[in-house]
């Protein structure tokens, strides 16, 4: 059968609605946020080569199977699949061990769609309500919680955005769990987009806020990389600075 004629993937058609969206000059219309986030909505694990159900034979084993799937249930440490990542957008899936934690964290001046695949996990999200940042010094501020419970799949995805959403999120995994994450744009150093770790403090006379500091990269987190096993992309011969 000619390829034109063969039925896409999922992720064939994510990255395509991806690439239109996020490379226009215009920032994406509600109802294009909408439209990408019921199409990742309809994602599974098994969509990005992860066997959500697969132990591999023992949790401390390597999470790649026989198969030539990522077993779920067989990851020991928080693993980042990296599927997709070109200037305006990244693709890709965090898989956690029960235990596993990602603490406090921002994205800034991204929007960030995230799709619990499988599992359970624990998720706290804080806005600034007030931020003071300087060369130099670590960032702090008053932090407004958004979000504070328990997810478990299926639920729905959820999109936080440079200053509304939870843009400083949490998690930790009560069951192995993963996250797909659709990033626009992507962290980037040189950008002047870089990932901040924080910590929180309580205000009792102020409940529902929190005292955000800045803090180095935690010491304990580790988080391993594994390739991406899911169906081949076909990336647009244009896009000279993909990073699959
Ligand atoms: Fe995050």
């Amino acid at each position: 059968m000619e390829s034109g004629t063969m039925e896409k993937t999922k992720i064939q058609m994510l990255y395509e609605a991806c690439r239109v969206i996020f490379s226009q000059k215009e920032l994406p219309t509600f109802k294009e946020i909408l439209w990408l986030r019921n199409l990742i909505g309809t994602f599974a694990a098994i969509d990005f080569g992860i066997d959500e159900h697969g132990s591999c034979g023992s949790p401390s084993s390597s999470p790649n199977s026989d198969k030539g799937l990522i077993c779920g249930q067989g990851i020991s440490q928080i693993t980042y699949i990296h599927v997709y990542e070109c200037e305006q957008f990244s693709i890709g899936v965090f898989c956690f061990p029960a235990g596993g934690r990602l603490p406090l964290h921002d994205h800034p001046e991204m929007t960030v769609f995230s799709k619990l695949l499988y599992g359970s996990c624990y998720v706290k999200a804080y806005d600034w309500v007030k931020v003071e940042s300087s060369p130099g010094f670590p960032t702090f501020g008053l932090g407004g919680k958004v979000l504070e419970g328990i997810m478990s799949a299926p639920c729905e995805t959820s999109v936080l955005f440079p200053r509304s959403g939870g843009n400083i999120h949490s998690f930790t995994a009560l069951t192995p769990c993963a996250i797909l994450d659709v990033s626009t744009p992507p962290y980037s150093e040189e950008l002047g987009r870089p990932s901040t770790y924080f910590m929180e403090f309580p205000i009792p006379s102020l409940p529902g806020y929190m005292i955000l500091e800045e803090q180095e990269l935690p010491e304990d987190l580790v988080v391993e990389g594994a390739p991406y096993l899911g169906p081949h992309i076909d990336v647009d011969n244009d896009d000279d600075n993909d990073r699959c």
